[in-house]
């Protein structure tokens, strides 16, 4: 794993906008994978400057989400669909049918779970999968207990993220249910880009990056990848043991990077 501190929430945006970036400018037919939430909201921001600017198209990049709730559409104002159109498609030139989330008003949402995974696969994996993490260690809808070999599915909601996902909107009453990759499907992406900023997430990131593999914290799933990099800000990071070891391979890496300059 590649653990960066970085000084502040915009600071980690600006290193995954720039990740995100040189992906994309030398594969640009990119297959991302997106994550909603809070935490990717600074970094879609930095993307949609870029992409306004002319620094970077999406002309030809195809994404996946992570997840939808189950029960509602793609107008529904709290979807994920709404959401990721809100944030990212509708101010981006990406072609809206390379844009895909699992349906959530579907008929048979089994069916639509093993088709979204097989969409994945035929369409060639995704290169780049962006993760949030939540307080109680879920990455997608894996709460705690998925199983780390698990694939797209349905999965019910723990309390925990019902009344996370509720904060601020006391008459929403959010689904309880969500249509979700599975562990092993995140895990089958080339590379993992974790993103963890403010105080709330700090014991949710020690486990994940320094607790024992489990399925009581499927975020500890990121240990089995072998291209993940984490971004975080001091406050993410303020749980963690070994931030000196860190610190040190930043030094190192800061150092080849002035050396081959
Ligand atoms: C949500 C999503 C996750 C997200 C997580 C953290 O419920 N299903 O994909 O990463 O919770 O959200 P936030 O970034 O708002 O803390």
């Amino acid at each position: 794993m590649d653990v960066w501190i970085l000084g502040s929430a915009q600071a980690v945006a600006v290193k995954a906008a720039d990740l995100c970036t040189e992906l994309i400018q030398r594969k640009p037919d990119a297959r991302l994978g997106l994550a909603t939430g809070t935490t990717p909201q600074a970094l879609y921001a930095e993307l949609i400057r870029r992409n306004q600017r002319g620094r970077l198209s999406f002309s030809r990049v195809e994404t996946f989400n992570l997840d939808e709730y189950l029960g509602i559409g793609p107008e529904h104002p709290r979807s994920f669909h709404r959401a990721m159109r809100e944030s990212l498609f509708d101010l981006v030139d990406i072609d809206p049918s390379n844009a895909h989330l699992p349906a959530g008003d579907c008929d048979d949402p089994a069916t639509e779970a093993e088709a979204y995974e097989a969409l994945i696969g035929a369409r060639g994996g995704i290169d780049l999968q962006i993760l949030g993490i939540g307080r109680n260690g879920h990455i997608g809808f894996n709460e705690p207990g998925s199983s780390l070999g698990s694939r797209t599915r349905v999965k019910t909601l723990s309390r925990a993220t019902l009344r996370d996902n509720q904060l601020g909107e006391p008459d929403f009453e959010a689904p309880s249910m969500a249509i979700t990759m599975g562990i092993a499907t995140i895990l089958d992406a080339g590379a993992l880009l974790v993103l963890a900023t403010g105080a709330a997430k700090a014991p949710a990131v020690a486990a994940a990056l320094e607790g024992p593999l489990s399925a009581s914290c499927p975020a500890s799933a990121i240990q089995l990848h072998p291209r993940a990099t984490v971004l975080l800000d001091p406050e993410a990071a303020a749980q963690l043991r070994l931030t000196e070891y860190y610190a040190l391979v930043d030094r190192a890496r800061r150092r080849l990077a002035a050396d081959s300059s």
